[in-house]
């Protein structure tokens, strides 16, 4: 189509030259682009956000089987993702300047063979979306510079205890989604630098003790869609700098508190999506400098105890959201939650919030409360907190809306406690009477005759409701 190699400058700092063939290959010493590749310079950011100026070779989505030949060898940034490529020969060999190599979405099965020894320079290796089974030891040794690894989304069953060796400048490593039923902590003895893990959705039957041991620099670990239904109480020993950890769309009957308490420095947790059926007394303790908490999306969480986070002196937010049964919170639940600014708590099944709830609260700002049955006639609770008065910042508060009493259903909580909160009558004689939730009890119980029974019961109400219990032949 006569094309030459077109030299286009583009803002004097990128320049484009695309080739249509091999006839204008060879003019005036011009750079080789390979047939439908795009060859310019491009920006290129090193995984501290460092600007370079890049040799880019873009042959992305071009249905290649292999690797173009005439790629220029000073090429930095080589783009291969979704092709048919299975195999390399030596195309690689010659790019020694290498900083970022992207064959993702192809179809390799093996990493050993290649032909990634003479990348020295590598940063950045993208090898998602393949279908490699297997990463044997010292397949990727050669690669001293590599701090990027993303080798998620495979098939992967198998990664020797060496595989990672020669990786000592590795910060980022993406294992997710492939076959694993193990983790093995040798693999992270090769890893000295590693700052973020993403293991998850792989089939692990379990983590072990001591299972990241030689991460010391870890930040950031991510275990969701695991399948755990527990962790170890040493499973995190030597994660001294980890600051984030999320362990969404697990099996966790109760939060793993253990565990966590050997997490020190500990910023951001994530236990959205467990079948956490209670938040316990003490489940947090020792989360010195815990800021962020999760636990929304859990179908089996019914209530939050007295004391549940309970010395956790820097958090700033708490979300407790999408929660489908939970129907109460202790009045003490948040006791000694003194740097609390953000409190997350709509689409529960929550009636009340005793008005303590929110008193122990200091440096609350604001606080969500939509799609809950709302009750509007405990206005002694919601008062001091939503009246005229409060600098509480209620969120979405145009949906915040009663359920009961009656009279009130549809009407917005905040506007119905403002009218009636400190105005004629109000702020005096308003007592509401507790609501049991339907989901408190289970639906049956078995009990042999002259066996010690104990039923747990709670609600909310004002003033602050008394429990008995009335056996079925009437005893109180
Ligand atoms: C690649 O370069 C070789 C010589 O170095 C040449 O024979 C070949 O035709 C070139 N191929 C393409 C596709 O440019
Ligand atoms: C690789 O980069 C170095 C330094 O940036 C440069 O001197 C050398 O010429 C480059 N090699 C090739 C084959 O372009
Ligand atoms: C990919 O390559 C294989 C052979 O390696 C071939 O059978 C298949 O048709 C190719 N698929 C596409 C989409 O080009
Ligand atoms: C790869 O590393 C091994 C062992 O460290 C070394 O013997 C070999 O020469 C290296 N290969 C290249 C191509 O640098
Ligand atoms: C609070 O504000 C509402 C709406 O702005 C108003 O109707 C009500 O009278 C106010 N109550 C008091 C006690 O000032
Ligand atoms: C109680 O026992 C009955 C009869 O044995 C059984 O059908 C039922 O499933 C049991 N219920 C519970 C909650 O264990």
């Amino acid at each position: 189509m006569g094309f030459a190699d077109l030299l286009i400058p583009l803002l004097s700092l990128v320049t484009s030259s695309v080739c249509a063939g091999v006839g204008g290959a060879s003019q005036g010493g011009a750079v080789l682009c390979p047939l439908q590749c795009v060859c310019e310079t491009r920006p290129w950011y090193t995984p501290q956000s460092v600007y370079h100026q890049a040799r880019t070779v873009d042959c992305n989505e071009l249905h290649l089987q292999r690797i173009p030949a005439n790629v220029s060898s000073d090429t930095q940034v080589l783009l291969l993702q979704s092709n048919n490529i299975s195999s390399i020969t030596t195309e690689l060999q010659r790019l020694t300047n290498l900083t970022e190599l992207d064959l993702s979405q192809n179809h390799f099965t093996q990493v050993s063979s290649m032909g990634l020894s003479t990348l020295g320079r590598l940063v950045t290796l993208y090898l998602e979306e393949n279908r490699i089974e297997e990463l044997e030891d010292f397949s990727l040794r050669n690669l001293s510079s590599l701090e990027e690894l993303y080798i998620n989304h495979n098939h992967i069953s198998s990664i020797g205890p060496k595989a990672f060796a020669g990786l000592t400048n590795l910060l980022r490593l993406h294992l997710n989604s492939n076959r694993l039923v193990a983790i093995d902590s040798r693999w992270f003895e090769s890893l000295p630098s590693l700052e973020i893990l993403m293991i998850g959705e792989n089939p692990i039957l379990g983590l072990e003790e001591k299972n990241f041991l030689p991460l010391s620099r870890l930040h950031s670990l991510v275990l969701a869609g695991m399948g755990l239904a527990s962790v170890p109480s040493a499973a995190f020993l030597g994660l001294d700098y980890l600051e984030s950890l999320s362990f969404y769309d697990n099996r966790l009957r109760s939060v793993p508190r253990d565990a966590l308490s050997m997490l020190p420095n500990l910023k951001f947790l994530d236990l959205n999506k467990n079948p956490i059926g209670r938040v316990q007394q003490g489940d947090f303790q020792n989360l010195q400098h815990l800021e962020e908490l999760s636990l929304n999306n859990m179908e089996e969480l019914l209530m939050v105890e007295r004391a549940a986070f309970q010395n956790l002196p820097e958090i700033a937010k708490l979300e407790l959201c999408n929660n489908p049964r939970l129907s109460y919170i202790d009045p003490q639940a948040f006791s000694d939650l003194s740097s609390l600014r953000t409190l997350l708590l709509h689409s529960n099944q929550l009636s009340l919030l005793s008005g303590d709830l929110l008193s122990s609260l200091p440096s609350l700002e604001e606080v969500s409360l939509h799609s809950n049955p709302l009750r509007c006639d405990c206005l002694s609770s919601w008062g001091p907190h939503l009246g005229n008065q409060s600098h509480l910042k209620m969120l979405e508060s145009s949906i915040t809306l009663c359920s009961t009493p009656h009279h009130l259903i549809g009407r917005e909580l905040q506007e119905v406690v403002a009218f009636a909160w400190g105005g004629p009558g109000g702020g005096g004689a308003n007592s509401c009477l507790p609501h049991i939730s339907p989901h408190a009890f289970p639906p049956a119980m078995n009990v042999s005759a002259g066996q010690p029974i104990t039923l747990e019961c709670w609600a909310d109400a004002d003033p602050a409701p008394q429990f008995y219990w009335v056996t079925p032949t009437g005893d109180k």
